[in-house]
């Protein structure tokens, strides 16, 4: 659990989503197996309210199902094949519930659980997801981000303990939240794009006694330059890469 390196923490993207299917389980093994320091993945609610761990609020893209995951039920969702559009090695890979993720890989290392009720800002999509924290005993390991701000007063307001991280959009779109504005929300950490980083930024949050971590860094220039400003985090599809960049720093 502790960082042994003084370097970022190394957070994989959905998982080792470089190499294995985004959000599933073989993704989150693979991180384990790769020494990443936690993962994150991406929450919404079943048409029967369990937490699916899933990117869109459409199945098409990474599963063989059709339509919004909203429409759908645990039964009917648990049936899809998240895993076949990777290749052959993963197929018939189901997609996971929160509690299954907890279940494995819970105090194992960190994981950041995205509350992605974007298209229903006012579901009970941060109530369930924190009574499931709560029943693993994971509140020290888990941290909750959204880009729907809500989500972090209402947990807050529920468990004073818990761990948030307060996404911004890219660009000029998500400023208000990088800025003052933003610290309305009282996040623990603060989750910019990394294209928004500076030397300034990451500073000013630790004089404040907040973390930063940043998304999603791929590339080597851009790795290098996260752990150069000193961020806490690095978000990241292949984890696996960014040990090997960062491996070779003298910091
Ligand atoms: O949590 C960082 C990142 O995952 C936010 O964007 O769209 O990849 O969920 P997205
Ligand atoms: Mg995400």
């Amino acid at each position: 659990m502790n960082n042994p390196h003084k370097y970022p923490k190394i957070i994989a993207h959905r998982g080792a989503s470089a190499h294995a299917p985004e959000n599933t389980l073989p993704a989150f093994q693979l991180a384990l197996e790769q020494s990443a320091d936690g993962i994150e993945l991406d929450v919404m609610l079943s048409k029967d309210n369990r937490l699916i761990v899933i990117h869109d609020s459409t199945l098409e893209r990474t599963t063989n199902g059709k339509g919004n995951v909203l429409d759908h039920s645990y039964a009917e969702l648990k049936e899809l094949d998240a895993g076949y559009h990777f290749g052959d090695a993963f197929k018939n890979t189901p997609l996971p519930l929160l509690d299954e993720v907890y279940e494995q890989f819970g105090g194992k290392f960190k994981i950041n659980v995205e509350l992605k009720n974007y298209h229903r800002p006012y579901d009970q999509l941060p109530d369930i997801a924190l009574a499931l924290t709560k029943k693993h005993n994971l509140l020290d390991t888990v941290i909750f981000s959204s880009f729907n701000a809500r989500n972090l007063i209402k947990l807050r307001k529920a468990e004073p303990k818990v761990q948030t991280g307060l996404l911004c959009l890219p660009g000029f779109a998500g400023a208000l939240y990088r800025g003052g504005f933003g610290r309305r929300y009282r996040y623990d950490a603060l989750h910019p794009h990394h294209s928004d980083v500076s030397q300034n930024l990451v500073q000013s949050l630790h004089k404040r006694g907040k973390q930063i971590n940043v998304w999603t860094v791929n590339k080597t220039d851009d790795l290098l330059k996260m752990a150069g400003f000193g961020v806490d985090s690095i978000i990241t599809d292949d984890p696996e890469h960014a040990r090997k960049v960062l491996d070779n720093l003298n910091i």
